[in-house]
């Protein structure tokens, strides 16, 4: 099998100071991309900040003979965005991989999440994910190429308890990819989404220590790696990645039910009518994931 060649190659990594982003941050340099790590290093609900936890990952990358460097700023803003593309393209002269990974965590259940907890949750995640990618994309548009991988989860996919706003932020990135797949199509510029299981601070109180064995960041990585990569032609995909495991997770659309309302002797759309063709309606056989939210006309005017 030939290596996958990432040689010139530029990666911003949000949220790289500690878990899953310092190792993709570690297995790129290895391969000789040249990184910016950013990371303000605040604790895991996102208060305080310290400029160590991103200084070590590149002091770490430079000991093993890879280049990088830090930039502290939050994702959370249009500037912040901005500033961590500028530190990319000011010291390596580009970007050509953009690793949508900061996060924080603030679990709550429903009745008990404050405005605070609404809104910082979803600003470091979607947000944050918005204002670094649309900075990159500005300089990718330029080049003619980029690769951008974000960060979802299974929480926002599937569901999960005690997560609300985590979820409802979670989930919007996927929106945010398959709008900027689109977008990006005719630069390539390709966005993919992976939904990661990792042993992490997010996730110390979660795993036993058997867990954690199995479900080491390293065991994600090669999947964010190959997603930022040139071999990558896929946009618009959502990864599970876990232990080890590897999958494919989809938004799919089934063929339904079509009624007739061609004429007045159609038969009546009623909440009967619908109770009526329940299975039909609510059946996934058939399903597949659809390019774009046009390809729902073939359905309609079937
Ligand atoms: P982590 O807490 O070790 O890493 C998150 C990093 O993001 C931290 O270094 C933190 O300082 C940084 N960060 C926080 N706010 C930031 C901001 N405003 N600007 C820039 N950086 C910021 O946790 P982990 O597990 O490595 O998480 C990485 C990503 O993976 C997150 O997006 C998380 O939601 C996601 N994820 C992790 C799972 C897991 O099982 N560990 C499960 C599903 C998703």
């Amino acid at each position: 099998m030939d290596k996958i060649d990432f040689k010139n190659r530029v990666a911003v990594i949000t949220g790289s100071g500690s878990g899953l982003g310092r190792i993709y941050a570690l297995e790129l340099a290895k391969r000789g991309v040249s990184v910016v790590v950013n990371d303000p290093g605040g604790s895991r609900d996102g208060s305080g900040s310290d400029s160590r936890a991103a200084d070590a990952v590149v002091e770490e990358i430079i000991i093993a003979g890879g280049k990088a460097v830090a930039n502290y700023d939050s994702v959370v803003s249009i500037e912040g965005g901005a500033n961590i593309i500028k530190t990319a393209v000011d010291t390596f002269g580009k970007v050509d991989i953009l690793v949508n990974n900061a996060g924080i965590l603030r679990d709550k259940s429903l009745l008990k999440i404050t405005d605070d907890d609404w809104e910082s949750v979803l600003s470091v995640h979607l947000k944050g994910t918005f204002c670094v990618s649309q900075a990159a994309f500005t300089v990718m548009k330029e080049n003619n190429y980029g690769r951008i991988v974000n960060t979802a989860s299974g929480a926002g996919i599937y569901g999960n308890y005690g997560q609300l706003n985590y979820c409802a932020a979670k989930m919007g990135i996927v929106g945010l990819m398959n709008g900027l797949s689109i977008e990006g199509a005719k630069y390539n510029i390709k966005c993919n989404t992976i939904a990661p299981v990792a042993a992490s601070r997010m996730t110390e109180d979660i795993f036993t220590p058997e867990m954690n064995d199995r479900l080491k960041p390293e065991y994600v990585a090669p999947m964010v790696l190959f997603l930022a990569s040139e071999k990558n032609q896929v946009t618009k995909m959502i990864f599970n990645c876990a232990g080890g495991w590897f999958s494919r997770a989809e938004i799919v659309c089934s063929p339904g039910k079509l009624f007739d309302i061609s004429s007045e002797s159609s038969q009546e759309l009623t909440p009967e009518v619908i109770e009526q063709y329940w299975n039909a309606i609510s059946s996934l056989e058939e399903t597949k994931p659809l390019a774009t939210l046009v390809d729902t006309f073939e359905y309609i005017y079937a």
